[in-house]
């Protein structure tokens, strides 16, 4: 028997408790993972991810999200996933009753329609709010392609100043829920969701349902998961990355340092955050940032509530700020 225990991104905590619950009870890692992914999902405050998520530049909520069982390697995902309340149940569907990954757009709103996921306004009347200041607050162009030329702006914007950026924008720009949990029979599992970048333009898919990039999961040696820009994630396969680190023999803290500086490899004119959540096969967890001030929260079956770590910042150099307790 192992501890049971959940890392996440820090406004994962809300679902904690109903996650710790039942991995006391012995449930899997992914049935803890994915169930605290929904009360996330759900949280209408959260602007990031699921109902009451930013929408793209015409106003429409696209979901992204994905499961993967460190047990199996098996991984199930939704990509651009308009009217579905939950895509992370939609994205474990995919992975139980298809022989595929990734479902996108209307064939994803088709097959949760099948598999009786209820139909759902996603766009909250704060959410709304938020999209028609910030578009309001701009020189409102006419189509899409000069949407599109709106959003390079606020990307680069977003580059120089990411707080402000955040501020200008309404809030939670660029937000992501990850959930790595692992149950009392050592496995390990990931859950992710998103609403992916406001005012994306339609379509755009990031790290969050793409198994490697957005998160990964392989009970041999460990898991790791993104929030952040997700080009990033993608481009350098960073969930992947760490725990390939890790089965190359690195330990999860120089896993997790490796593939920061990996970023920094990266040519992007809107490089931003990217933080790393990973956790390997002995309970070692730890958060890593290209951004100072960062944090993840973890929480073992021993303890009462989640507990803030900071996360380790990496800087360009490759230097390592606030080294992580858990080595
Ligand atoms: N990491 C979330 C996204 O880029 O969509």
């Amino acid at each position: 028997m192992t501890t049971p225990m959940l890392v996440a991104s820090r406004n994962a905590a809300v679902g904690f408790d109903e996650g710790m619950r039942l991995l006391r009870e012995g449930a899997s890692a992914l049935d803890a993972a994915s169930a605290v992914v929904r009360i996330v999902e759900d949280n209408p405050e959260d602007h990031t991810v699921g109902y009451g998520g930013l929408p793209n530049l015409l106003g429409d909520v696209e979901l992204d999200a994905m499961v993967m069982d460190g047990r199996t390697l098996k991984a199930g995902a939704v990509a651009a996933l308009k009217g579905f309340r939950n895509p992370v149940l939609v994205a474990r569907k995919v992975m139980e009753e298809l022989p595929h990954v990734l479902l996108a757009g209307e064939g994803a709103a088709r097959f949760a329609r099948e598999m009786g996921f209820e139909e759902a306004e996603l766009l909250t009347d704060e959410a709304r709010r938020i999209w028609q200041e910030r578009l309001t607050a701009s020189d409102v162009p006419e189509d899409v392609a000069r949407y599109y030329n709106h959003m390079r702006r606020f990307a680069r914007d977003l580059a120089r100043d990411p707080e402000q950026a955040a501020k200008d924008a309404g809030s939670g720009v660029m937000g992501t829920v990850v959930v790595l949990a692992r149950d009392a029979q050592g496995n390990i599992a990931v859950a992710t969701s998103t609403s992916g970048w406001a005012w994306k333009y339609p379509g755009r898919v990031g790290d969050t349902p793409i198994p490697g990039a957005g998160g990964y999961a392989d009970n041999r040696y460990g898991a790791a998961a993104c929030t952040g820009r997700g080009e990033m994630a993608m481009r350098a396969a960073t969930a992947r990355s760490v725990v390939l680190y890790m089965k190359m023999g690195l330990p999860l803290w120089n896993a997790a340092r490796e593939a920061t500086i990996d970023l920094y490899a990266l040519d992007d004119e809107f490089a931003n955050v990217l933080t790393l959540y990973a956790m390997d096969a002995h309970g070692g967890h730890v958060g890593f940032s290209n951004q100072p001030g960062r944090t993840y929260v973890f929480q073992t079956a021993e303890m009462d509530a989640p507990e803030e770590r900071p996360c380790t910042f990496v800087d360009a150099d490759g230097k390592a700020h606030i080294r992580s307790q858990d080595m």
